[in-house]
């Protein structure tokens, strides 16, 4: 997910095919752009066509789709682009287009690589990573059925993926025999809808896939009314999005440490904006340190000055601590580090988004655990419409504010994709659940300062002569984690041991009464209860706590929140059927007999622990057996 060729979402690029090819073509300029259409507006046969006109096809597949087309029953000399393209990647199959496909062409002026996306609803996680490298879009639209909601949905992502160039591609205009108003009505439909969705400007070239109308040369013979450019040329005078980012502040995120020897001690990284030359200062992000640029070294020798797109290596006059994820920036004019922030993202995954839930977010070289909140609203993408909602499911778009566990250096992704787009990563699957572009802070970190004390963790603990900890009982209601975790309270009690217990049912009489037993409400709590635990930790206690806390997911961020070592899980063990035939509290027959819902072991989940530091076995042991098993396994507490 880093390097040069690639934006927030990883590239589905082949790289042996992309270096060979790019070194051909090194000396020339590089455009990205993605094509989108629906099901049937012809985009496999415009992109056959580009690759056709630009002799990248090589002759044993020429060969062999002059046979197909002969197959396939298309006339006489034309060939049937679509079969090329759809061919390549055996998803002709599919009757649909499902992943992106990258494709590369090269002219007298320009490489190109085109991202395929398919047009069929379903799949906005495939153009959300076509779009999040793209310079461009061509939006195509035939020219029989003019503006759909598929083109209005495309329009918007592309424009809210952080594209700025447009071309509406009119195609299909043998099929409306070129006619001119045909062409003018659909722009002007197409104008007025870019407007509602912030797009100023686009670029309207009518065209024929098929036939090769204004692709390479324009006009084309049959439409002598258009005075624009072909596509070809269009996309060749495209400014390129690193073009445009040297005019920014200048900005690197460290990718590296580059330390060959005790006399060398670089920073590797590829340029995200701006220019830098050696003298420049420079602010190290999120610390704030300064220092100046001495030497900007490269493969090929030192530089006199390097640019955004550039991967280099920059060594600095002082000794100042910068390691991998922090960014190297413009003394003057830093971007900022916060721990708060909004922003929209597009869910990518079957399981909807647990609001309060902890996921991996990676922005560039940094990667923290992010908190989601609960949706502010939810864009549909057909009408534009904000709707009220809960969570996120799979490619629905949305807004929430996010917060991380510690401050992430950022820009809004409107001024820089690579410092403003992250992706959110299951901590569980490992999956890429989510991709977010951040619009603004909530409140700076550097204003909010922890608090130093004077009396510090160490010095709490040291009074009560102990090592805190958090005795963290996990298992289904009634397993017999309150009776357990009592007699161990007991016995530290004996020892002389400062601790506290937090039990479920007690604290949602207080700190969590406004708290259910829906997943999200499950969640909150044991987020709640995770903070406090911490809390009182602080202080040196040794804490039990007696919940549910049915989700490895919320377990292990309590985990992550405490010091290594500190927190220990204990699986209280108790099979369904035991737990439920003892129903100290009645509660499973009323769950049973529908009058509870969302009860654990019953219609909600629990997921139990995989290696957790402690198992007692409820059938095979006492209260009082299960509780000195704990107290052994956690001695010494000095
Ligand atoms: S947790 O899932 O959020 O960790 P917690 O431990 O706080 O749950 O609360 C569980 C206790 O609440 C149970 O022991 C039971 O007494 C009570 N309770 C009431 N309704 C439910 C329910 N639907 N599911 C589980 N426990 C419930």
């Amino acid at each position: 997910m880093e390097g040069p060729a690639s934006g927030f979402v990883a590239d589905a690029l082949i790289a042996e095919d992309i270096d060979a090819y790019l070194h051909q073509h090194q000396h020339k300029g590089l455009l990205r752009f993605i094509t989108c259409g629906s099901v049937d507006d012809g985009k496999s046969t415009l992109i056959g066509r580009l690759l056709y006109d630009s002799k990248m096809i090589f002759e044993d597949q020429l060969a062999a789709l002059e046979a197909d087309s002969r197959r396939h029953g298309t006339q006489g000399q034309e060939i049937d682009f679509a079969l090329l393209v759809d061919g390549l990647s055996a998803e002709r199959e599919q009757g649909i287009t499902i992943d992106v496909a990258y494709r590369f062409f090269a002219t007298e002026k320009r490489k190109f690589i085109v991202a395929d996306t398919p047009g069929h609803e379903q799949y906005t996680r495939n153009m959300v990573t076509g779009a999040s490298t793209a310079d461009c879009a061509v939006i195509l639209v035939d020219a029989r059925k003019g503006v759909l909601q598929q083109t209005r949905r495309h329009s918007y992502l592309v424009h809210l993926l952080g594209i700025r160039h447009i071309v509406l591609a009119v195609n299909k205009m043998d099929l409306v025999d070129y006619d001119h108003s045909t062409f003018e009505h659909i722009v002007a439909d197409y104008r007025a809808f870019a407007k509602e969705v912030g797009i100023e400007e686009f670029s309207a070239i009518p065209i024929s896939g098929f036939k090769g109308d204004n692709i390479t040369r324009a006009p084309s013979e049959n439409t002598g009314w258009y005075g624009g450019p072909s596509l070809i040329e269009h996309l060749e005078s495209v400014e390129v999005a690193a073009t445009a980012a040297q005019e920014r502040p200048f900005r690197m995120a460290v990718q590296w440490v580059n330390r060959p020897n005790l006399d060398f001690r670089g920073f590797s990284g590829l340029i995200a904006s701006g220019t830098v030359r050696p003298g420049d200062p420079v602010r190290i992000v999120p610390a704030g340190k300064t220092s100046k640029v001495k030497s900007i070294a490269t493969f090929d020798g030192d530089l006199d000055a390097a640019v955004s797109g550039q991967s280099v290596t920059i060594t600095l006059e002082d000794e100042v601590d910068c390691s991998r994820g922090d960014v190297i920036a413009a003394a003057g004019d830093p971007p900022e580090a916060s721990d708060q922030f909004r922003a929209t993202f597009v869910w990518l995954s079957e399981q909807a988004l647990k609001p309060g839930r902890g996921y991996w977010l990676k922005l560039g070289t940094q990667t923290v655990t992010a908190n989601v909140q609960e949706p502010e609203y939810e864009i549909d993408v057909n009408t534009l419409d904000r709707l009220a909602a809960k969570t996120l499911e799979l490619n629905s778009i949305g807004v929430a504010d996010f917060a991380t566990d510690r401050p992430i250096t950022f820009e809004a992704y409107e001024s820089s994709r690579q410092l403003g787009g992250f992706i959110l990563i299951d901590k569980f699957t490992n999956a890429t659940v989510g991709a977010g572009m951040i619009q603004y802070s909530l409140r700076r970190a550097q204003n909010v300062h922890w608090q130093p004390t004077t009396v510090t963790r160490e010095d709490h603990a040291a009074l009560k002569n102990q090592v805190p900890r958090v005795l963290w009982f996990t298992g289904l209601s009634g397993s017999g984690k309150s009776t357990i975790a009592n007699e161990v309270e007991k016995r530290l009690a004996v020892m002389n041991r400062h601790t506290f217990l937090l039990d479920g049912d007690n604290v949602r009489h207080g700190l969590n009464r406004d708290l259910g037993f829906t997943e999200n409400d499950r969640i909150e709590n044991i987020r709640r209860v995770g903070e406090v635990a911490k809390l009182m930790a602080d202080a040196g206690l040794i804490v039990l706590t007696a919940f549910i806390s049915p989700f490895r997911a919320e377990r292990r961020m309590v985990r992550d929140m405490l010091a290594e070592g500190e927190f220990i899980e204990i699986f209280v063990d108790t099979p369904l059927e035991v737990a439920e035939q003892r129903d100290v509290k009645g509660l499973y027959a009323k769950a049973r007999s529908g009058q509870l819902k969302n009860f654990t072991g019953i219609d909600s989940p629990y997921e139990p622990p995989e290696n957790p530091e402690i198992t007692v076995n409820t059938v095979e042991m006492t209260p009082g057996e299960a509780a000195q098993h704990i107290i052994d396994a956690i001695l010494p507490l000095k």
